[in-house]
């Protein structure tokens, strides 16, 4: 077993921040060391870490490293403002950076609290895993989009916990990961993590999910979120939505994990910013041009699933049914 593919780990010692740098995988394991809250801005902004968890546990990291620098509230709320500017979807930055500045106004340290929002991301997705495990059938092919693993948080995962805990309960089971397009994070990230721990993975092109589900290869979908609305509207990876729709057609368990740190009880669907990001993603694969000079491309990078195509929510405190099925 290597459950030990920790991609935030902070160094006490040097008072750095180091990070797995999520853009050389799967091909080479580096790290990126953040010396100051800006370089964690650029890491957050760039995906050098990625992932709705992850993004929060980072960020916290950076204001802590604001505040060992100086510790005066106009350089607290420069750093507050630039984190919070680095990606506008997942909610769990913005839970993070809240926190921190509530300890900063309590006159208390956002050292000890970035430490503790880190501590408590490692046992909340235990704690997905080990509730959510139970939705596993010994046999099953899981599929899962993106990487909501180990890699998106600060251990275990969300979606992939589920899938952990089933294998360490000696189910047998497949997993199937959708490419991901067009960052990948499915093929380079999903299926770089579960080979790393011997659990068995095929990946596929995106479009070819609905053929499996037709053929009846898939068992259960489980996926992550990066923001779950008070209607149980779930906010994920591009494409999680198509998933949902033929997951419906085709009478597949649709399962989303998320931490309560994922959920937003205050604002309203029209509220949220889905991220556009850089064509480029798109036109360019590594580097080489797929798409005929003067095209353009569309790059969302979250699309919204609404509650009646989820089964169940996993959360840390239990199954929530949105349409108690
Ligand atoms: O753009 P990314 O790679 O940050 O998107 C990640 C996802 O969509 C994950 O499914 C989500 O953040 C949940 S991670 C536990």
């Amino acid at each position: 077993m290597n459950n030990d593919l920790r991609p935030i780990i902070w160094d006490d010692d040097n008072k750095q921040l180091i990070l797995i740098d999520q853009r050389k995988l799967p091909n080479s394991l580096e790290y990126y060391t953040c010396k100051n809250y800006h370089d964690v801005a650029f890491a957050i902004k760039n995906m050098v870490v990625r992932g709705a968890p992850a993004i929060g546990v980072s960020a916290a990291y950076g204001m802590a490293l604001a505040e060992l620098h100086n510790s005066s509230r106009d350089y607290i709320e420069k750093a507050y403002n630039e984190l919070k500017n680095t990606r506008p979807t997942a909610v769990n930055l913005f839970w993070a950076l809240d926190r921190c500045i509530e300890a900063y106004n309590n006159k208390s340290s956002i050292m000890e609290e970035a430490k503790r929002i880190h501590k408590e991301d490692i046992e909340v997705c235990k704690k997905i895993g080990q509730i959510g495990e139970k939705i596993i059938d010994d046999g099953d092919t899981i599929l899962t989009h993106c990487n909501a693993g180990a890699l998106a948080t600060s251990a275990y995962g969300t979606a992939l916990s589920v899938i952990r805990f089933a294998y360490y309960n000696n189910k047998k089971i497949n997993v199937i990961a959708d490419e991901t397009r067009p960052r990948l994070q499915g093929a380079k990230l999903t299926a770089f993590e579960l080979n790393y721990e011997g659990i068995p993975v095929k990946v596929i092109p995106d479009n070819t999910a609905g053929f499996l589900m037709k053929k009846g290869m898939v068992d259960k979908i489980v996926v992550g979120a990066d923001r779950v609305l008070r209607d149980y509207t779930v906010f994920n990876k591009i494409g999680t939505y198509s998933l949902a729709v033929l997951a419906k057609y085709h009478n597949v368990p649709f399962y989303v994990t998320a931490p309560y740190s994922t959920f937003d009880f205050k604002n309203n669907i029209e509220d949220i910013t889905i991220e556009e990001r850089d064509e480029k993603e798109v036109i360019y694969i590594d580097g080489v041009r797929i798409i005929p000079e003067g095209v353009s491309a569309y790059n969302y990078a979250f699309d919204a699933t609404p509650a009646e195509l989820i089964t169940g929510i996993i959360t840390e405190k239990g199954i929530i049914h949105p349409n108690n099925r």
